[in-house]
């Protein structure tokens, strides 16, 4: 029998969750020791104070009536001050110097698309099957083989995806990245509270009901982990930040990573043009000298529906979740422990009832609480933002098959577009229904490509140019 200590009793009297106590003496050693760990890394003030409904940070706090559109460097650069090329050659220098390293979040629970495994193990290829984990390693291979360089990866995963991504990572010998430039390191997780009282839920007799803090846990997971002091040990100064789940993530592209220093931003992020007034993107904001990501879901709608004088909307920006990073500014916003605000997200969350039987809900029960790495852009002295075009930059994989937006077939559609769009400008042409699928050992872009094939043939079958 493991004694509890009165310190930890009196918490979680304090918060109002003794009942997490109420099979404590029914459970075997080993059970309560786990138990007693999970409710010893939790900050019981902080759950407190968010299942009472605070916030804690104020910019969290949004006046919608000072949203303007952001400035931002629009993809015809018309308006700019350098043109691409300038930006593309300042990209390629610091790529060069090897001061580039990768951030991949995937430590998402992936439930939308209901995949069994984690979502970097989904098989997107629309011709290799290659999973998006494969692709983007082929990506960072690709670019260092490109520029002379070796790009460190520092990898994200969760509880719910850890342990199978990296023996994922492991059974396949990190697909050929030398291990020491890849790092795999779990977020925290915070426990979903009972959306009615407050207190949070039990998984099992032993266990809280815990997910991962969202991908705003980066921040303190990179630091944890001692990720960005490897980084600066290596002589990384910008980090580019993905998501897993958008296989046409522009990877450490030159001109984005130009842009970003050009403007001498501590931190850019690269958006598309809104398809539609409500499209379920954030909306990327200026509130005076600040950028700001307004959640879909917060937009009051005469506002998202807004008209320009050109005509287009008004608040025309949609993030898209790809951002560059100065490595000192990561490193000044942890000394700031308020710098990102957690976010409230009900959703389902299977628990023990009253009478201590495992239940799956059938409606929403549960408030998760999750950080947003974009809420670090109010916090940068400089923040810049990007335009590109979405059909090379954007697919996201959300949705499980079937569902209107964000699938995975429509994902693999639009790199087979893509694709087809490369091999058009390089003079070849694909018969229709054809799927071509490129890899980035063989062409990162277009130009690349157009030096690699022969103009004037024609794909009549699927082909993978590997
Ligand atoms: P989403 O917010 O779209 O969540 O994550 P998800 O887990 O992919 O899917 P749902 O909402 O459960 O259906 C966007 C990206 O952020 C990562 C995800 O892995 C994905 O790459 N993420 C999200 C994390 O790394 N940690 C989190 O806590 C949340």
């Amino acid at each position: 029998m493991i004694t509890l200590p009165n310190s930890l009793r009196d918490k979680l009297k304090r918060s109002d969750q003794l009942h997490l106590l109420q099979y404590w003496d029914e459970l075997k050693d080993s059970e309560q020791a786990g138990l007693l760990g999970q409710l010893q890394a939790i900050d019981w003030d902080l759950v407190a104070n968010l299942a009472a409904g605070g916030v804690s940070d104020i910019k969290n706090k949004i006046d919608f009536e000072e949203l303007e559109p952001p400035r931002a460097f629009r993809s015809d650069d018309a308006d700019a001050d350098w043109t691409v090329a300038e930006a593309i050659e300042a990209g390629t220098s610091a790529i060069k110097a090897g001061t580039v390293a990768v951030v991949m979040v995937a430590g998402g629970q992936g439930t939308r698309l209901g995949f069994e495994h984690p979502k970097g193990m989904y098989p997107i290829g629309p011709v290799s099957s290659r999973t998006l984990f494969q692709i983007f390693i082929d990506r960072i291979k690709a670019t260092g083989q490109r520029f002379g360089v070796s790009i460190p990866l520092y990898l994200m995963t969760s509880d719910a995806t850890h342990r199978e991504t990296k023996d994922y990572f492991e059974a396949n010998r990190f697909f050929g990245l030398p291990n020491d430039l890849v790092t795999i390191f779990k977020q925290g997780t915070m426990p979903a509270v009972d959306v009615a009282t407050g207190r949070c839920l039990l998984a099992s007799p032993s266990s809280l009901a815990l997910s991962p803090d969202g991908h705003g846990g980066t921040l303190a997971a990179l630091q944890q982990n001692g990720c960005l002091d490897d980084a600066e040990r290596r002589g990384v100064k910008h980090l580019a930040y993905i998501q897993v789940d958008n296989p046409l993530a522009q990877l450490c592209d030159p001109a984005f990573l130009g842009h970003h220093l050009i403007s001498k931003s501590e931190m850019t992020t690269q958006v598309v043009k809104k398809r539609h007034p409500l499209e379920r993107v954030g909306n990327v904001v200026r509130i005076g000298d600040e950028v700001h990501i307004v959640e879909y879901s917060d937009l009051p709608d005469e506002l998202a529906f807004q008209k320009g004088d050109d005509g287009q909307l008004r608040l025309w920006a949609g993030n898209i979740a790809v951002h560059w990073f100065e490595l000192s500014f990561l490193k000044q916003s942890l000394l700031r422990a308020d710098t990102l605000p957690y976010h409230r997200a009900i959703k389902k969350v299977s628990c023990l009832d009253s009478r201590g039987r495992l239940v799956e809900p059938a409606t929403p029960n549960a408030v998760k609480f999750e950080r947003f790495i974009f809420d670090l852009l109010p916090h940068a002295k400089h923040a810049s933002v990007v335009e590109s075009d979405p059909r090379d930059s954007f697919a996201p994989v959300k949705n499980a098959a079937g569902a209107e937006t964000d699938t995975a077939e429509l994902a693999q559609v639009a790199m087979c577009d893509l694709h087809r769009s490369w091999l058009a400008e390089a003079g070849v042409v694909v018969s229709d229904g054809v799927k071509v699928e490129i890899s980035p050992h063989f062409a990162l872009d277009s130009l690349e490509l157009g030096n690699k094939v022969v103009p004037g043939k024609t794909i009549t079958e699927d082909c993978f140019f590997g």
